[in-house]
């Protein structure tokens, strides 16, 4: 929590217990920003909240708290308004003061988690041999923004890649490897599959075709799964192939994550399945076993059951996301589970928690969440496709934003009659590409679907990558031109704000730390893209109005204090959406 709210929130506590005894110790006093700076900066809406416990009007209540309160260090005097909503507006020389107080600090006056969390963040997970697709894109940028987020914060954040790494197609492909590679299986060298995403549907073909190949890859599965050297030998080949692929597109856009796939919990899947029987709650319908969930009912409304394990003794997606609930809780020690993907996964989550919490395996005060998102779709609004009606490769679609912010760059630099290098040229349009993805992407509340749109995401106006980006180079440009070192303005600067877009910046400035406590709790990053771009909206009305290298001292270094603190907290904040900023563009 911010610390002005917190201390605020202290002394109404104190002054509510004063003014009307213990029976309201412990009552939330309801402190929030306000919506309109015309209300100061923060309302409590506590007397509300109490008219009826106490059995008085909203505005006796808040009359006799403001006459309880003392608050003249922080704030102008209380106001109350309408029905009884205390209006509260920090002083000026608080303001200041808090400004000079985020100017010394690195953290930009956020602070630490007091007793750090262990969280784990599942996210991005493709499926091996198979395509990362657009979907796969979305849980990587909005998984890896949280991860940073809550890196931040210093919670202990263990980034989890969950791979598809096992199941029935890999019958299916080392059967097919076996025809068209037999070395496959028994040489030691590596071997270059080529593209694994051709070489998945050539052996879906043989598979459909040919009831033969389909026998054999059902016994291919068994023998993989019992353990045998040569299949496992072609599991890991597949695997490390796919891994190169999609390693490819984590360094490209820059994302850190730890495998552990399906497979890894193989081992603990048995022990599932002893649990839920052992708790009661495994029950065998048509030889399979299963749970019968709560609130899941099919159209005749009986009890839908989620399969723990088939008749055939094999086990489903839902089964190894039980094993890995159980064991991320018990043996990792995580305090929060966090589950990045599409919206179409909600109830496959919802029935996993559902069991795991009839199972017992949910401790307290352990969170487990879904943190589900829309669909990507082109600008026809229909599912993002080439133009020849294929699945859009990754690979294609960050080559082509890079690609495309590269010609705009050549274009401006031609219009503006600048020279840069080529390695200037290539730096920033990778920056600028792939920041205009990744920042289109999270800009959305990620709830909705999203469309895809190369030109909407690489415009310099609007709430995009390259107008954020452009926000922090203007900056620059100001120390570039006053030759100004904003890491060195001098130890003990007063700050001093008097014109009304000096105050909004300010006031913005300071609701970084409490952001990010909202970010970290609801884990919605489109909320730390609009406070950054509002930021870059309330420095530009303050950049027009006021002169900065211009005005006289003291008010000229208050406002390179502005700036700097303006280009640092974009900095920051950017950095948290996996974005790096560029000094010239
Ligand atoms: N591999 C899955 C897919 O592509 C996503 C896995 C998400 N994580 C999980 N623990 N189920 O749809």
């Amino acid at each position: 929590m911010n610390a002005t709210i917190a201390d605020l929130k202290n002394r109404f506590e104190d002054a509510l217990v004063t003014a009307f005894g213990d029976e309201v110790a412990g009552i939330d006093p309801l402190l929030v920003p306000t919506s309109n700076p015309k209300f100061g900066d923060y309302q409590s809406n506590v007397a509300m909240a109490l008219a009826k416990k106490l059995g008085k009007a909203p505005r006796a209540i808040a009359d006799e708290l403001v006459q309880t309160l003392d608050l003249s260090d922080l704030c102008e005097p209380l106001e109350i308004a309408g029905p009884g909503f205390i209006n509260i507006t920090l002083k000026t020389e608080y303001l200041q003061a808090q400004l000079a107080v985020m100017q010394r600090s690195d953290r930009l006056g956020v602070e630490t988690a007091e007793s750090p969390q262990r969280v784990i963040v599942d996210f991005s997970s493709p499926n091996i041999a198979k395509e990362m697709h657009v979907g796969h894109l979305r849980s990587t940028i909005i998984g890896d923004a949280i991860a940073r987020v809550l890196e931040f914060q210093g919670q202990d954040v263990l980034r989890l890649n969950h791979v598809g790494d096992w199941g029935t197609q890999f019958g299916m492909l080392i059967t097919y490897l076996q025809e068209v590679c037999p070395a496959a299986l028994t040489t030691a060298d590596a071997l270059d599959l080529g593209d694994l995403v051709t070489f998945y549907k050539k052996a879906k073909q043989r598979f459909d075709d040919d009831p033969a190949f389909q026998e054999a890859a059902r016994q291919q599965v068994v023998t993989l799964q019992s353990g045998d050297q040569k299949s496992d030998r072609a599991w890991k080949l597949l695997c490390n192939q796919s891994r190169r692929e999609f390693q490819t597109i984590y360094d490209l856009l820059d994302i850190c994550l730890t495998e552990r796939g399906e497979s890894f919990y193989n081992p603990y899947l048995q022990g599932v399945v002893d649990d839920l029987e052992q708790a009661g709650l495994l029950v065998e319908d048509q030889g399979a076993k299963c749970v019968f969930l709560d609130g899941f009912t099919n159209r005749e409304g009986e009890r839908l059951p989620l399969i723990i394990q088939k008749s055939d003794g094999g086990y489903n997606y839902a089964t190894t996301d039980l094993a890995a609930i159980r064991y991320r809780i018990h043996t990792d020690g995580a305090n929060r589970l966090i589950y990045v993907t599409d919206v179409g996964q909600a109830n496959h989550f919802a029935q996993v928690f559902q069991v795991a919490r009839r199972a017992g395996w949910i401790l307290d005060g352990v969170e487990v969440v879904h943190v589900p998102f829309g669909l990507v779709q082109g600008e026809d609004g229909k599912r993002l496709k080439t133009r020849s009606g294929e699945t859009v490769r990754l690979r294609d679609l960050l080559d082509e934003a890079i690609a495309r912010a590269r010609a705009d760059l050549e274009t401006r630099l031609k219009e503006e009659d600048r020279h840069e290098s080529q390695a200037f040229i290539e730096h920033t349009s990778h920056i600028v590409g792939i920041s205009a993805v990744k920042y289109a992407d999270l800009s959305q509340n990620r709830t909705s679907n999203y469309i895809f749109s190369f030109d909407k995401m690489l415009a310099l106006q609007g709430n995009t990558a390259p107008y954020m980006l452009y926000a922090y180079v203007r900056i620059q440009g100001i120390s570039r031109k006053g030759q100004i070192d904003f890491g060195n303005l001098g130890a003990d600067i007063k700050i001093l704000l008097h014109e009304e877009t000096e105050f909004a910046l300010a006031r913005h400035l300071l609701q970084l730390d409490e952001l990010i406590g909202q970010v970290s709790q609801e884990l919605m990053p489109n909320r730390l893209c609009q406070y950054l771009f509002e930021l870059s909206q309330k420095f530009n009305q303050f950049y027009d109005r006021c002169p900065v290298l211009q005005a006289e001292e003291p008010t000229r270094t208050s406002r390179l204090v502005l700036c700097d603190l303006t280009a640092r907290t974009l900095k920051l904040g950017l950095s948290l959406l996996g974005i790096q900023v560029l000094e010239r563009m």
